[in-house]
C-alpha cells in the first residue's frame, strides 16, 4: 500500500519561524496557563439537535468555561459548530488570555458536518480510497467554514466484534483495507498537510486496540496478543501517521492491564519513537480523571502527573480537569515542568500551522454559503451509490425493471434521522431524502408508488447518551394499530409488482455506547419480512445498519439484498439510482458477515491448526464460515478472472514482486468489482492466518471488457510481526497468492522467497527493527 509522508510543515508556515514564536509564547507562560492551554473542555451550550432546537441545557458548565477562558486557561473547546458563537468565544480567549493565543475548536466530524455522508463503515464498504477521500475533504471544508480546526476523527480502531457498537465508525476487520482507509481519511481532512486551506487537523483515535473490549462492551478492558497489536490493530494507526495525521486520541479502556490514557509504551515507545508522530496527542473525554476509575491514579493530581508523563498532551474535560492539577503534582515534584513545556509546544505548533495564530476568526458569510454549496450533496448522493454492497440477487431481481408498482414497507424506509445515522450533529432534515423520498422521485408519475410502515420503531432497553437531543430516538406514531398495520403493508405489497423492504436498526442502536448482545433484527422486523415474502410479490430487502445483523432466514428466502447501511444525506436518492439501475453497486464487505452471534468473532484471516478440513463444521449446531464473506458483494455484471501471473517465481527478502491478473465482464450489463489479492504463507517462523488481503481496486466493466490489474507486494506486504523474536520479519518459505472476487478466491499461483535450503526454512531471515521505516530498509538477521 503506498502512503504518502506528510510535508514537515503545512503551506505557507516556516518551520523555523513557527518554533520561534512558540517558544517565544512559552517563555512568557505561568504554570497555570500552561495547564490551561492543555486543557479542552466540552462547552454545552443550546445543544443543536434534530428539530434544530435548543436541547437541555447544563446549568452552570458555559460559565465555568466561559470564566477560564477569561483566565486565558482553555486550549481548545469542543461541541461548537455555530460560526458566530465561535467567534464570541474566540474574542473571550484572545482577550482572555495575556498573550492572544486563540482557542482551537474540535469537534466529532466522523461522516460530514451538514452534509452527511454515508457512516464510515460504509465508506469502507466502498473499497475506494479516493472516494472516502473526496468525502472527508467534503467534511473538512465545511468544518473549516464554520470555525472548527480540528476534527476527532478517523476512528481507526480494528473492529472484529459487531457486538461493539462503535463497529460503525469503524473500517471493519482487516488491517490492510484498514490502514488504506485510514490514509484516505487523513488525506481528506488535512489535504497536503496542516495549513492546507478549507482543511481540518485529523486525529485518529483510539490508541489503541479499543475495538477489543471484552464481550464488545464498550470500554470495557481489551486484552490483545503482541502479534495480535503488531499486525492486526496497530497498522491502521501507523498508516494514519504516516499520512501526516496532526493529532492523536487515546482510548478510554485498559490495554494489558494499563490505561491506554496513562500508557507510556503506547504513546512514548510506539507512536514518537518508534513511529516517529511530531502531532499532539489528546485524551478520549474525561479518560485523564478517569485514570482513578480504573484503580491506577491516586488522585487528580497524580492522574494529570501521570497522562503527561505517559505523552497525553492535551486533556478532554466534561468538567473539573485533572490538568488544573498539574500546577500541584509540580510542585509536589510528580511531574517536571519540562514535560508541560513539550506539550504546549506541540499544541502551539498545531495552532500555528493552521493558521490560528494569524487568523482566529471566521467568516460567518462564507460558512453559510459553504455549507449550503450542491456540490457537497452531489459528493454526499456518489458515496452512498458506491457504499452499498448487493449482498444476494437471485434471478437477477435488480435492477427493477420497470414495475408499475412499487409497495414501500417498513418504518426506517420513511424516517429522515435513522437514514442520516449515528455521530451527527449539525444535519438539516428538510433537506435529506430517505428511501421512500428517492423512490418516489425517481419512480415517476406512471408508477403507483405506496408507503406501509407495518411495524413500530423498535426501542433500546436502556436509553442512548445519545437521546439527549430532541429526535436521536425513535418515537411510536400517535394511535399506532398494530394488527391493522402489519395487514395493511400486507395488503398493500399484494396489490403492488414488487415490494421494498426496509429494515435494519434504528440509528441509535448503534455507535458509542450502542453495543448489544445479539444481532437479531430488533422489534417485530423479521416477522414483517416474512408476512411481506409471504404473499409472494418479489421481495427486494434494503438493511439499514451499522453492523452485521442476522439475516439467515433473509439469505435464504429473500431474493435480492442490498446493504445500504446508514446511507446520508442523499442516500434514498443515491438507493434509488441503484435500485433502478442508473448506476450499479459495487460495495464489498469489510468484515465477514456472521450467521450468529454466538459465532463471533470471525474472521477471514484465521489461522489453521488441527484438523482444518473441519473448519467449517467447528460448531454442532450451525456452520463456523460466515453467511457471507470478508470481501462479498455483487454487481450487476458478472466478473470471472483468469491469468494469474507473478513477473517472478523467486525474489529475496525485502524485493518486490508484481502480480497481474485480468478480469472480465462476462455478463450483460455494466458493474462495478473490486478486484482482491490475498496471500498465504506456506511455512515460517511464526503460524500465519489462511489468507490475508493485500492488495484491491475497484473497477467500472462495460459488458464483455476485460481489465488486467497489477498488485506489488513488497516488503510491506510480505513482513509481519513476529511474536516469538518480537520484530518485523520476511521468512523464506513459499507464498501462495490468490486473486478474486472475495476472500474465498480461488484463482492462485505461488512464488518463493530466498532460497529454500531445508535447515533456514523455519528461520526468519529478514527483520525491520521496529523503529525503522520500510523506506528506511532492512536490518538483516543472519
Ligand atoms: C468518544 C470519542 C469522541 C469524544 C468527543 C468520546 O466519548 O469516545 O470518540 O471523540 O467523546 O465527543
Amino acid at each position: 500500500m503506498s502512503v504518502r509522508s506528510a510535508p514537515a510543515t503545512g503551506s505557507g508556515h516556516d518551520a523555523a519561524e513557527v518554533a520561534k514564536r512558540v517558544d517565544a509564547l512559552i517563555a512568557g507562560m505561568t504554570v497555570a496557563e500552561k495547564a490551561g492551554q492543555l486543557t479542552q473542555y466540552f462547552y454545552f451550550g443550546p445543544l443543536p439537535s434534530a428539530e434544530n432546537q435548543p436541547g437541555p441545557a447544563f446549568p452552570g458548565q458555559p460559565a465555568a468555561v466561559e470564566a477560564a477562558l477569561a483566565r486565558g486557561e482553555v486550549g481548545s473547546l469542543l461541541l461548537v459548530t455555530d460560526p458566530a458563537e465561535v467567534n464570541r468565544l474566540q474574542r473571550l480567549a484572545v482577550a482572555g488570555s495575556r498573550h492572544g493565543i486563540p482557542v482551537v475548536f474540535g469537534f466529532d466530524v466522523i461522516h460530514g458536518l451538514r452534509t452527511i455522508f454515508p457512516v464510515p463503515i460504509a465508506m469502507a464498504a466502498s473499497w475506494d480510497p479516493e472516494a472516502i477521500e473526496q468525502g472527508q475533504a467534503v467534511a473538512a471544508r465545511e468544518a473549516r467554514a464554520a470555525g472548527i480546526g480540528w476534527t476527532f476523527a478517523p476512528m481507526v480502531d480494528i473492529a472484529r466484534d459487531p457486538r461493539w457498537g462503535r463497529i460503525v465508525e469503524s473500517a471493519g476487520e482487516d488491517p490492510y483495507l484498514a490502514s488504506a482507509v485510514a490514509a484516505a481519511q487523513v488525506r481528506g481532512f488535512q489535504g497536503d498537510g496542516l495549513g492546507s486551506p478549507g482543511r481540518v487537523i485529523a486525529g485518529p483515535k483510539h490508541f489503541a486496540g479499543y475495538g477489543a473490549a471484552l464481550g464488545g462492551r464498550d470500554y470495557d478492558e481489551v486484552n490483545l496478543s503482541d502479534s495480535e497489536l503488531w499486525n492486526v490493530y496497530l497498522p491502521p494507526f501507523e498508516a494514519a501517521v504516516r499520512a501526516g495525521a496532526g493529532n492523536i486520541m487515546t482510548a478510554y479502556m485498559d490495554l494489558n492491564g494499563i490505561p491506554a490514557t496513562g500508557n507510556h509504551w503506547l504513546l512514548a515507545d510506539v507512536l514518537r519513537a518508534t513511529w516517529g508522530f511530531d502531532g499532539f496527542v489528546v485524551s478520549d473525554a474525561q479518560a485523564v480523571h478517569n485514570l482513578r476509575t480504573h484503580a491506577f491514579a491516586a488522585d487528580l493530581a497524580d492522574a494529570g502527573a501521570r497522562a503527561a508523563q505517559a505523552g497525553v498532551d492535551m486533556e478532554m474535560a466534561l468538567g473539573d480537569p485533572a490538568y488544573a492539577h498539574l500546577p500541584e503534582a509540580i510542585a509536589a515534584g510528580l511531574v517536571d515542568e519540562k514535560i508541560l513545556d513539550a506539550s504546549v509546544r506541540r499544541v502551539l505548533t498545531a495552532k500555528a500551522r493552521i493558521g490560528l495564530l494569524d487568523d482566529p476568526y471566521v467568516d460567518e458569510e462564507n460558512a453559510r454559503t459553504v455549507l449550503a454549496d450542491p456540490a457537497h450533496r452531489a459528493a454526499a448522493r456518489t458515496a452512498a451509490q458506491r457504499s452499498a454492497v448487493l449482498l444476494r440477487n437471485e434471478g437477477g431481481l435488480l435492477p427493477l425493471a420497470n414495475p408499475g408498482s412499487i409497495a414501500v414497507i417498513g418504518p426506517l424506509a420513511d424516517s429522515r434521522r435513522d437514514t442520516l445515522g449515528p455521530w451527527v450533529f449539525d444535519f438539516d432534515l428538510d433537506e435529506t431524502v430517505t428511501v421512500l423520498d428517492g423512490i418516489r422521485n425517481r419512480a415517476g408519475a406512471g408508477v403507483q408508488v405506496d408507503y406501509a410502515p407495518g411495524i413500530r420503531p423498535a426501542h433500546r432497553t436502556f436509553p442512548s447518551m445519545f437521546d439527549m437531543f430532541v429526535g436521536n430516538a425513535p418515537v411510536d406514531p400517535p394511535r399506532f394499530d398494530d394488527g391493522a398495520e402489519l395487514a395493511r403493508a400486507v395488503r398493500l405489497a399484494q396489490a403492488s409488482e414488487v415490494a421494498v423492504v426496509v429494515l435494519g436498526e434504528w440509528q441509535n442502536m448503534i455507535g458509542e455506547g450502542a453495543s448489544r448482545s445479539g444481532l437479531e433484527l430488533p422489534g417485530r422486523q423479521l416477522d414483517l419480512l416474512q408476512a411481506v415474502l409471504a404473499t409472494r410479490t418479489p421481495v427486494v430487502l434494503l438493511v439499514m445498519n451499522g453492523r452485521p445483523l442476522d439475516l439467515r432466514w433473509a439469505a435464504e428466502n429473500v431474493p435480492a439484498i442490498l446493504d445500504i447501511w446508514y446511507p446520508g444525506t442523499q442516500g434514498g436518492t443515491a438507493v434509488a439510482d441503484l435500485l433502478f439501475g442508473d448506476v450499479a453497486p459495487g460495495g464489498k464487505l469489510p468484515f465477514s458477515w456472521p450467521r450468529t452471534v454466538g459465532q463471533v468473532p470471525v474472521i477471514y484471516s484465521h489461522t489453521a491448526s488441527h484438523d482444518p478440513g473441519q473448519q467449517d463444521r467447528r460448531y454442532w449446531d450451525e456452520a463456523s464460515t460466515p453467511l457471507f464473506p470478508f470481501g462479498h458483494g455483487l454487481s450487476y455484471g458478472r466478473f470471472e478472472y483468469r491469468d494469474l501471473v507473478l513477473d517472478h517465481d523467486r525474489i529475496q527478502p525485502g524485493q518486490t514482486i508484481t502480480a497481474s491478473v485480468t478480469v472480465t465482464n462476462t455478463g450483460e450489463r455494466a458493474g462495478d468489482e473490486v478486484a482482491q489479492l490475498y496471500i498465504r504463507q506456506r511455512h515460517g517462523s511464526a503460524s500465519r492466518p489462511v489468507r490475508e488481503l493485500k492488495g484491491f481496486r475497484r473497477v467500472t466493466l462495460a459488458a464483455g471488457e476485460s481489465w488486467t490489474l497489477t498488485f506489488r507486494l513488497g516488503p510491506g506486504e510480505l513482513r509481519y510481526w513476529n511474536a516469538a523474536t518480537r520484530d518485523w520479519v520476511i521468512d523464506t518459505t513459499t507464498i501462495d497468492v490468490f486473486a478474486g472476487t472475495d476472500s474465498t478466491a480461488e484463482l492462485t499461483t505461488s512464488f518463493t522467497i530466498g532460497d529454500l535450503a531445508p535447515a533456514r526454512q523455519r528461520r526468519a531471515v529478514g527483520s525491520f527493527a521496529p523503529g525503522r521505516r520500510l523506506a528506511a530498509g532492512i536490518c538483516w538477521q543472519t
